[in-house]
């Protein structure tokens, strides 16, 4: 549904029911799927086919409310994952292996700052934090040999930063590197990464997607942008043979979803934090009124900030859309969408 505007997309996309089907994206509650012979079934095991067979894996329900996520990000492939930091963890995990660094903007949500300062230290991945208000030159002297992956927040939780997205996009490239943009904050209505060189979006959907605060969530989305082949030495996991997949090369035999597709057949198939359906289900209830909720989220916002500004007891305010903030400009630029509402 690329031609149609966000609104749009927000309600129609992912899910397109034919004749007698029903109109609302059904729960598909089902571990298994049916197959009259153990042929097919080790077709689809062995990714020469697809189709459903075990929800860890793929799920109807979780794949519409995904392809929903891709559309209004603008990308090519998308999955689910269990919350935000599943997806934050997928989109660095499929690209690195014990040796490899990371460079990350430091302001970003603790769990994450968490996850990959010393979790996946302890898993060998070393990373570098660097202040997302940074030179060129600071941020360019950051990368390492084995560097393959920079990342940051397009609005920062909770420091509120807007992150400068085309200079983090530039310095990435310059090293033969995949810019991975959490979106959680400005959600696609107010900013769309790839517009601006990201080649990788994740989303804590648990947050606006959702809404309704019923659901933990998360996603990760492949802009299908950046050409694994050409950095072929660097990702290994994408360029030569899956032995887990009888030598399957992703980027070969998946072109614009090898990285989507690697991650939901390795990662999910080894590490399992799939969504169950029933929240894909109310997270595409949230999804479907994100277009008017977000504008009003950013206007409720704008007032506080501005009363806020003006009151006596308080020493400082931070907004992104508050003239005179710090971040307004790159607000202005990254973000119209959020000023349009106010
Ligand atoms: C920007 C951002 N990314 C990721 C996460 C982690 O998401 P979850 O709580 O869904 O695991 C959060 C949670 O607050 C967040 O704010």
């Amino acid at each position: 549904m690329s031609d149609f505007k966000i609104e749009t997309k927000c309600i129609q996309s992912g899910y397109n029911p034919g004749n007698g089907e029903p109109r609302v994206l059904p729960i598909y509650q089902s571990t298994t799927f049916r197959y009259t012979s153990s042929e097919q079934m080790g077709r689809l095991f062995d990714l020469e086919e697809s189709g459903y067979f075990y929800t860890r894996l793929q799920n109807p329900t979780n794949d519409a409310v995904a392809a929903k996520i891709c559309d209004l990000e603008g990308g090519a492939a998308a999955m689910l994952t269990s919350s935000g930091q599943a997806a934050n963890f997928y989109a660095i995990m499929n690209i690195v292996e014990a040796g490899d660094h990371i460079v990350c903007a430091s302001a970003i949500y603790g769990g994450t700052f968490n996850l990959y300062a010393h979790t996946i230290k302890k898993m060998g991945v070393e990373a570098t934090f660097v202040d997302p208000d940074c030179s060129e030159e600071e941020l360019n002297a950051a990368f390492q040999e084995n560097t393959k992956a920079v990342f940051g927040e397009a609005i920062a939780n909770p420091a509120l930063t807007v992150l400068d997205l085309e200079k983090f996009a530039k310095a990435a490239h310059v090293h033969g590197v995949p810019f991975i943009v959490d979106n959680t904050f400005a959600t696609p209505i107010n900013c769309r990464p790839f517009e601006w060189g990201a080649d990788i979006v994740t989303h804590s959907t648990t947050k606006y997607m959702d809404g309704h605060a019923t659901c933990v969530g998360g996603a990760i989305v492949d802009s299908g942008n950046f050409d694994w082949e050409a950095h072929a030495d660097k990702f290994p996991g994408l360029t030569t043979p899956d032995e887990t997949y009888h030598g399957i090369v992703y980027t070969q035999k998946f072109g614009k979803a090898a990285y989507i597709t690697k991650a939901t057949s390795q990662l999910m198939r080894d590490l399992g934090s799939i969504q169950s359906p029933q929240n894909a289900f109310l997270l595409n209830l949230g999804l479907e009124t994100l277009h008017l909720r977000v504008p009003r989220h950013c206007e409720n916002a704008l007032a506080v900030a501005k009363y806020l500004k003006n009151h006596e007891k308080v020493a400082w305010v931070t907004y992104p859309s508050l003239p005179g903030d710090k971040n307004y400009e790159k607000a202005q630029k990254y973000m119209p969408a959020a000023h349009a509402a106010c």
